[in-house]
């Protein structure tokens, strides 16, 4: 190998360019045991290997992998990157850097302040602070905790003894590592008060305001709102104004998570749909989501300033040190849970930069009417049955009813069979490549399609067509004797 390695970067670029070509299908599925076997001497690490059988390797295990860059790829929230953003994230990678000082990383330093400040600016809270963290998940620990930490900020130095009973409100609908962060950060699951969702997968606000009341009546101290704008499976948008009234009549701390609806901040036409995140004490967004920016970049906003310094700073004396040469306000990394840091905000700046808030306004607004082609296409067609109507987010959510189930009476028995012809179809379609979509029961709702959009790539009427499309035909070769019943 040449001593720094860039012939053999050149030759894995090239691996990539035909690897993620459009000739090669979306997937080449295998079950477990059987990719196991296929791939057993390439998954061997006991000898070293050339450059060229590492080459060999490396080009048989991508044919295996899921092209997610691939517009049939419609199995998740996230999908094909953005070209820009996956630009950024080979140069942060070749730079291998950290976050946490400015000594290390005096420009990627300026850009995250330089882009948090933006999204800020966007969400309403200009005055605010933020950190960029590894997910939405890990978004949630952080707004916990300055929940927490606002409320009783004795809680960093003698834990939770002597505090009262926190409550912590989400809608029944919300994501569930919000259920996790109260395990983590022994708060307890139980403490999860699950308020029920309307139709739309709207939390019922009047639900919350009685459920705050049983809290207070019985003695606990409630702690958070936890409102989302854009829920996981349908895409609902809670209504902010009103969780932001709630919270203020109980000075309750209010976070919104808006992993995936956040996007709808970058159109001035959809940005109506978040009125009241303004209000919230806190939010979370998830670019690597629907606007492409690839994995992992999501922000963590704050409206106080200077309250996530003051929740997480641990002061080490090798890493943040006071007497450095230069302003050390610029070490920005004692505000995270994190020690080592990748640098995320670069990924989303270079995006920016290429295209602004015009362009990214247009990507938002083109996402918004293709799933809104999608949801009449599918409104439209014999044989699907929408789940929810309006959306307020890109997911389009239906079941594919094939011939032989329709015009029959649907009772209990023809949905227990309808649970089952879903995740069939989706088997038939994977194995065929044709299409990877995701699938979920929901309340009563037995198992549905969830086509959910993102910015990349962009499509056409006709793409979303063709999906469809390939769900009836892979819809119409099930039969009975394939479910199991
Ligand atoms: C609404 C919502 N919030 C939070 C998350 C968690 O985000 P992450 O996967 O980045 O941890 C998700 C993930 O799908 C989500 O849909």
């Amino acid at each position: 190998m040449d001593s720094n390695g860039h012939l053999f970067l050149d030759r894995v670029f090239g691996i990539l360019k035909e690897e993620t070509s459009d000739q090669v299908p979306l997937i080449n599925f295998k079950h477990p045991k059987e990719l196991e076997e296929i791939l057993r001497d390439d998954l061997d690490i006991s000898q070293p290997v050339s450059d060229c059988e590492l080459e060999r390797s490396v080009r048989k295990m991508l044919q295996y992998s899921v092209k997610t860059n691939k517009a049939i790829f419609r199995n998740q929230l996230y999908g094909c990157p953005d070209h820009y953003g996956l630009a950024g994230s080979w140069i942060i990678e070749a730079f291998n850097t950290s976050q946490y000082t400015f000594e290390v990383a005096p420009v990627f330093t300026l850009v995250e302040i330089k882009i948090l400040k933006h999204i800020l600016n966007l969400f309403g809270i200009p005055e605010g602070d933020g950190i960029f963290s590894p997910g939405g998940s890990i978004s949630m620990l952080y707004a916990l905790v300055a929940a927490r930490y606002k409320a009783f900020p004795i809680v960093k130095a003698k834990g939770m003894r002597n505090l009262p009973d926190m409550i912590i409100f989400t809608s029944e609908d919300s994501h569930y590592s919000i259920r996790k962060a109260a395990h983590w950060l022994g708060f307890g699951t139980e403490n999860v008060r699950l308020i029920k969702t309307n139709d739309l997968g709207q939390m019922v606000m009047s639900e919350l305001d009685t459920a705050i009341q049983k809290e207070l009546a019985l003695g606990r101290y409630p702690l958070m709102v936890n409102a989302t704008a854009g829920t996981t499976v349908l895409g609902a948008i809670d209504d902010l104004e009103v969780a932001a009234d709630l919270c203020k009549k109980y000075r309750i701390w209010m976070h919104v998570d808006a992993c995936w609806g956040g996007s709808l901040i970058l159109s001035s036409k959809l940005r109506n749909r978040l009125k009241g995140i303004e209000r919230a004490n806190s939010i979370s967004w998830n670019p690597h989501k629907m606007m492409g920016v690839p994995l992992q970049c999501s922000a963590f906003l704050l409206r106080e300033k200077g309250l996530l310094h003051e929740a997480n700073a641990a002061a080490a004396q090798y890493l943040f040190q006071q007497d450095k040469f230069y302003d050390v306000r610029y070490d920005t990394g004692d505000k995270s849970i994190q020690c080592g840091r990748k640098i995320d905000a670069f990924k989303l700046w270079m995006i920016w930069k290429a295209r602004s808030d015009t362009g990214l306004e247009r990507l938002t607004d083109h996402v918004m009417e293709i799933a809104e082609f999608c949801l009449s296409a599918v409104a439209r067609k014999d044989g699907f049955k929408l789940v929810t109507v309006p959306i307020q987010c890109p997911n389009v959510c239906f079941w594919y009813i094939p011939t032989f189930m329709r015009n029959k009476v649907e009772d209990e028995k023809w949905w227990e069979t309808m649970h089952k012809i879903t995740p069939k179809i989706k088997e038939l379609l994977t194995v065929s490549s044709r299409l990877m979509v995701a699938y979920s029961p929901l309340h009563h709702h037995k198992n549905f399609f969830r086509l959910a959009f993102t910015f990349h790539p962009v499509l056409d009427e006709k793409q979303v067509l063709d999906m469809l499309q390939s769900i009836e035909e892979c819809g119409e070769k099930v039969t009975l004797s394939m479910l199991q019943i």
